[in-house]
């Protein structure tokens, strides 16, 4: 036992050295912006000085120097393959919020069509849906959810009693930007087929930190980030929208394939030209998680967020708003101390220790994000500057 612990943490120490965050700091805020490995940013910077330097050789004959025109087939299976579906359903975006406007825009509602989402939204995912309803007359309600969340239940009843016969489209975070909180997806996406409602869910915080199957979900449509948990460049994201809801929802941003009835997702993604470089940077980060293990990744993801909130009892003062059921949290904790600011609290972990999470501000502290750069003394030591600053040191 002791040796496989001893492997184990071997394994991610030179995990940990793939990166090329600074070895004096601590990186906590993956909930924003994950860090990218050494091979992902050279990937990049390897294509984008190519194309600085020899786009004189690019005869467009052969393969394309810029992303935008082209279905990048090969990149949406392996996209495909980690979110169990087809390549022809996803749809290479530049961001979770370019996914959620997409569908907010592209689907047809008349007034008075109801949108359910919840009162703790990102606003790229709720934004599209304000813009809509301003616009078209549709109803947007957003249902309060506890923070925090105590048990899927909850969250299933919540919005069952809130489904009518108005209600359309059923728009939820699949975890909770501003408590980590896992969502029961694949419940509330059934209840809505049995009525049907129309379901997209926002990924932006679910791919790479937690498995994500799509044809296990069974919603019609999916949105997220590679640039966080996936540990991409800036700049990528993904629209996943089943095959058989496909003619529900009409492109956006319109090019050339505007109308492409054979490649839906290659219809959506247009939005002429693209940075070549950051989509192989992408390319290069979904190879990095298939070689680690997607499920070893995610194992680890959960031990040290569940470590953390374990921990965190200790700290006199605590309170969390992450829920405590463990099916309903992975690699986010957000908390805070009674009587201290998440400012606070994030510029003294940042000043004593150069740890770095997230302010999430007055009342609901800091959020931890702890990814597989992360390990249990890092914990360690961001619990006991806690218990100092809960005792006033
Ligand atoms: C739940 C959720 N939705 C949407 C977004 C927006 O993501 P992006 O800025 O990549 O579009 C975020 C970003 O933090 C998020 O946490």
């Amino acid at each position: 036992m002791l040796e496989r612990e001893a492997e184990e943490k071997e394994f991610w120490k030179k995990v940990r050295a793939e990166f090329l965050l600074d070895p004096g700091q601590v990186f906590f805020n993956t909930g924003t912006l994950g860090a990218m490995p050494r091979r992902v940013f050279d990937r990049v910077v390897n294509h984008l000085r190519l194309t600085a330097e020899k786009i004189a050789e690019w005869d467009y004959y052969g393969a394309d120097w810029i992303s935008g025109y082209q279905p990048w087939t090969e990149i949406r299976e392996k996209i495909a393959r980690l979110l169990n579906c087809q390549a022809g359903e996803i749809a290479l975006t530049e961001n979770a919020t370019a996914g959620m406007n997409y569908i907010s825009n592209g689907l047809d509602l008349e007034p008075g069509d109801e949108v359910l989402g919840t009162d703790q939204e990102h606003p790229g995912g709720e934004s599209g849906w304000k813009l809509k309803a301003k616009r078209c007359g549709v109803v947007y309600r957003q249902l309060p959810l506890g923070k925090p969340i105590k048990s899927p239940r909850e969250v299933i009843d919540t919005f069952v009693q809130a489904m009518g016969p108005k209600t359309r489209v059923l728009a939820i975070p699949h975890i909770i930007t501003g408590s980590g909180a896992i969502l029961p997806v694949k419940e509330l996406c059934a209840e809505a087929r049995q009525r049907g409602i129309f379901t997209v869910i926002d990924g932006a915080q679910t791919v790479g930190q937690i498995r994500v199957d799509l044809k296990e979900l069974g919603c019609d449509a999916y949105y997220g980030s590679f640039h966080k948990w996936l540990c991409a460049p800036a700049g990528n994201g993904f629209l996943y929208l089943r095959h058989d809801m496909a003619g529900k929802v009409w492109t956006t941003l319109a090019s050339t394939q505007w109308d492409n009835q054979e490649d839906h997702g290659f219809r959506l993604g247009q939005r002429g030209t693209g940075n070549l470089s950051l989509l192989f940077g992408l390319d290069e980060a979904l190879d990095f998680h298939f070689e680690l293990g997607p499920e070893r990744v995610y194992a680890r993801i959960k031990a040290l967020g569940d470590y953390l909130r374990t921990r965190l009892r200790e700290v006199p003062g605590i309170k969390l708003f992450t829920p405590l059921h463990p099916e309903m949290a992975a690699g986010i904790t957000v908390y805070n101390i009674e009587g201290l600011t998440g400012n606070f609290i994030q510029d003294e972990l940042w000043k004593r220790a150069r740890l770095r999470p997230r302010s999430m501000g007055e009342v609901y502290g800091v959020r931890q994000s702890t990814h597989i750069y992360n390990s249990f003394e890092e914990i360690d030591r961001t619990v006991d500057i806690l218990k100092n600053l809960a005792a006033g040191r």
